[in-house]
């Protein structure tokens, strides 16, 4: 059998979700580090439905870093109006102004570079530095968590579980194409492994995927009640 990450990555080569801020799987082209950076901003804690319209409008009206960072503030927070979580938006000019004025307009590359800026915690350094710089990292949102949890039948209820599937994440992050492996499993995550029912008839990694072999898949990852 091959490896996950390899079954995984080919499979996203055909069923890359098309999200307005990705390039396509594969591409030699680099996706936009200020796109990447506001859509991960933007996804914390809200759906990519919602999103979508959102990253439309913000990027229309603040095509790059420094425009965002030249805004006034009311103008971004109404913009925001409707996202929720409004530290985000204040955080998120924060980070702007700073990429603008101190760092001539460059995300950083790396992961702790990253976690230095206003409203970048250690997902979304993760996330950046994996899929706009194409750095190994080990991104774990809720999909993955779910995914992962599923392949290794940890059956530890969350929130216990989180040191054990970042270790099993980490062990299946390959060198290769690191960004579109993160985006590989959030859209496994998001499309095929899904809560309730999941397809697994249409896995790629269904073949050695513990849950599904012990037929516990949908009941996966385990919640200690509160
Ligand atoms: N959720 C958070 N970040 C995402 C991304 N880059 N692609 C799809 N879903 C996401």
């Amino acid at each position: 059998m091959r490896e996950r990450s390899a079954r995984l990555l080919d499979w996203y080569d055909v069923h890359a979700r098309d999200l307005p801020w990705r390039v396509p799987p594969a591409s030699s082209a680099r996706p936009d580090p200020y796109r990447i950076w506001l859509s991960e901003v933007m996804l914390q804690q809200t759906t990519v439905a919602a999103v979508k319209d959102y990253f439309a409008r913000f990027t229309a009206i603040w095509p790059d870093v420094h425009a965002l960072a030249a805004a006034e503030d009311a103008e971004v927070m109404a913009a925001w109006a409707g996202l929720g979580y409004y530290a985000r938006a204040r955080n998120l000019l924060a980070c702007a102004r700073v990429v603008s004025n101190e760092l001539d307009g460059a995300f950083p590359d790396t992961e702790p570079a990253l976690l230095k800026l206003p409203g970048i915690g250690p997902y979304t350094a993760a996330a950046i530095a994996a899929i706009a710089f194409d750095r190994r990292a080990v991104v774990v949102d809720g999909n993955v968590e779910r995914v992962v949890t599923r392949l290794e039948a940890i059956e530890t209820p969350l929130p216990a579980a989180k040191p054990a599937i970042r270790a099993a994440t980490d062990a299946i992050t390959p060198a290769v194409r690191p960004g579109d492996f993160a985006q590989a499993m959030m859209d496994l995550g998001a499309t095929i492994c899904t809560p309730r029912s999941p397809s697994c008839m249409l896995c790629p990694l269904a073949e050695d995927c513990g849950a599904r072999i012990a037929g516990i898949a949908p009941d996966l990852p385990r919640k200690t009640p509160k």
